[in-house]
């Protein structure tokens, strides 16, 4: 009897200790990373011009696929600003006709820091009147499913919402080429 309650203490224990290793882990990737912003100069002065706002995390999967979006936007003529979401960066957006949302997927949802941004710049896009900018969200994860997008229904309702696609870990060289494809492709439109 004593040394099944001790295994049941310890399985208790160890349960323990990873949920807080857990929650310690998706507070860190919430946190903001700062203003990071890269500008990738378009073709000509009057270049199309769109921006990626993406949340990095911990393997760089995330951050791979916004570089390579970008690449592919850029030789399609663009010019592309890249940056993570936070206070550092204005919710009025208005200046893009293109803009490109990302984040990693932990525990089915989409980072806060990139969620509570897109809700800013969509309320802002809402009170514009006329025409708003074409908008694609990505997210990369281990499970291939879009249900952490449905979470954004309410947000992205009555916007020019393009895309939304998940990049499957993995498969590293496919979801770069397939995230320059996707740049070059947004462009073209
Ligand atoms: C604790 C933890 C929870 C995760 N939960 C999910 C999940 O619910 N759905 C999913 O598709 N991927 C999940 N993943 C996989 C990550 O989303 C995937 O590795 C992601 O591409 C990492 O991107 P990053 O390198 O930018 O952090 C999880 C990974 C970890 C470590």
């Amino acid at each position: 009897m004593k040394y099944v309650l001790s295994g049941i203490g310890i399985m208790f224990g160890l349960f323990f200790v990873l949920m807080l290793l857990t929650v310690g882990f998706v507070s860190t990737v919430n946190r903001s990373k700062g203003d990071r912003g890269q500008v990738l100069p378009g073709e000509g002065e009057n270049a199309k011009k769109a921006i990626i706002i993406y949340q990095p995390a911990a393997t760089k999967a995330t951050t791979k696929v916004a570089q390579q979006l970008a690449a592919g936007l850029n030789a399609g003529g663009y010019e592309v600003t890249l940056n993570h979401p936070g206070e550092h960066l204005s919710p009025d957006l208005s200046g893009y006709g293109l803009i490109i949302f990302g984040s990693p997927t932990y525990a089915g949802q989409l980072t806060k820091t990139l969620t509570d941004y897109v809700a800013q710049v969509c309320s802002q896009l809402r009170a514009v009147m006329g025409e708003t900018p074409r908008l694609a969200l990505f997210a990369t994860g281990a499970v291939d499913q879009l249900e952490e997008f449905d979470r954004l229904a309410e947000t992205l309702n009555g916007l020019n919402v393009i895309k939304k696609v998940k990049f499957l870990s993995g498969t590293k060289e496919t979801n770069e080429k397939t995230a320059f494809d996707l740049g070059l492709e947004l462009a073209q439109k």
